[in-house]
């Protein structure tokens, strides 16, 4: 049996990481390492909590006295990092989280993996560090580094951490850039599960600005298979693009989810601009594609139809994570726009 450190595994891809990992393997322990931040559930696993392959673990990847003790306990081969403050509109009102989660978390992981003999580490990283594209092209591992939110600058400042790592103290590190992902357990902060709730509920659907910026997005399994390839079989030092080859502008992405659960267009509202909106990410995925066969699964249409009914059939999910808390975020968030 081997032991991986999954961090961030009850987050939205974190959970579907981990119950693919449980589901599709016989030889791995998945220490699971979680802080329970708003965008940690455990309910997302509660099919997984009693397997004897998962050890949840509750702690901050910043809390190093903690995370030393993890890697003491379960002598972990590798490492995969998810944790991170990932909402890009609440690192425009509070920034300062996501330098500490975002950096110091992960350089206070990376410290810890050196120490104890971590076989290889892989970051979960995203296609925001190279900023914003113009109408045509796509972000290659070689386009350069310019990111332009906070969250954005924080995860850039972290690959940098993992690259030095790699270059100084020759420790086998990973990073992955995927582009915007959806499916089962999003929160509801995020534009699809947004959408997707405030349409059950009939209440209007903020597009911000003229709602003609565009994203690439991939189902949340493919970003998974994905990770998983670069964990096994990717070179160490080396960058990842991800993408869904799949490109949407956010008014179409709107229309369609409003076409499939039979609502009317006029649920729609314009409203004020995310401040530095990025105008266009695309990835090319042609690296992973052919050094790592990997490929994707479903189709855009196949993946937002599965989306979708697992909304419609997890109404209790969706009803507990925007109960409390949620109400609050989003009238401090949407109410002066
Ligand atoms: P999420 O916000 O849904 O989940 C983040 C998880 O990290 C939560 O379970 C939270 O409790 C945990 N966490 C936060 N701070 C922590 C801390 N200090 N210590 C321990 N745990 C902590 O995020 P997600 O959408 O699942 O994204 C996971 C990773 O993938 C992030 O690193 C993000 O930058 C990256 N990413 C996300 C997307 C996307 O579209 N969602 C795309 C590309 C990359
Ligand atoms: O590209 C990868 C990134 O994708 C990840 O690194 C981030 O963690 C993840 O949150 C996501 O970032 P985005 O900012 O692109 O995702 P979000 O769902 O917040 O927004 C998608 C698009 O929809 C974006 O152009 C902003 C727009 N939007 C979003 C919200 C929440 C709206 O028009 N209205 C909204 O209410």
């Amino acid at each position: 049996m081997k032991n991986i450190l999954v961090t961030g595994g009850a987050g939205f891809i974190g959970v579907n990481f981990v119950r693919m990992l449980l589901n599709e393997t016989d030889d791995i322990n998945v220490i699971n390492y979680d802080a329970l931040t708003y965008a940690g559930n455990l309910a997302s696993l509660d099919d997984c909590l009693n397997n004897e392959r998962h050890i949840f673990i509750h702690g901050d990847i910043c809390d190093i006295n903690k995370v030393e003790d993890t890697f003491e306990r379960y002598s972990p081969e590798g490492v995969i990092n998810f944790a991170a403050e990932s909402h890009v509109d609440r690192s425009i009102t509070d920034p300062d989280i996501f330098l500490k989660t975002n950096i110091m978390g992960t350089l206070s992981l990376l410290r810890a993996s050196r120490k104890f003999n971590v076989k290889r580490f892989l970051q979960v990283s995203t296609d925001e560090v190279y900023g914003s594209l113009g109408l045509t092209g796509k972000f290659t591992e070689a386009t350069n580094i310019l990111p332009n939110s906070p969250y954005s600058a924080s995860k850039a400042s972290a690959d940098h951490f993992v690259r030095a790592f790699n270059h100084t103290y020759d420790f086998d590190t990973v990073i992955t850039r995927c582009s915007n992902n959806y499916g089962p357990y999003q929160f509801p902060e995020k534009m699809i599960p947004l959408c997707i709730n405030n349409i059950l509920k009939n209440k209007n659907l903020p597009v911000y600005g003229d709602g003609m910026q565009i994203r690439d997005w991939l189902f949340v399994k493919d970003h998974c298979t994905a990770i998983w390839e670069v964990f096994n079989k990717g070179k160490s030092g080396e960058v990842y693009n991800i993408g869904g080859s799949n490109e949407k502008a956010n008014l179409e992405l709107v229309k369609i989810l409003l076409k499939i659960l039979n609502k009317p267009e006029s649920l729609i509202t314009f409203v004020k601009d995310r401040p530095g909106h990025d105008r266009r990410y695309a990835i090319d995925n042609s690296k992973i594609m052919s050094d790592l066969n990997w490929k994707l699964s479903v189709t855009f249409e196949q993946g937002i139809e599965l989306t979708v009914k697992w909304y419609l059939d997890n109404k209790k999910w969706l009803e507990n994570v925007t109960s409390g808390a949620y109400q609050n975020y989003y009238s401090n968030m949407y109410s002066n726009r």
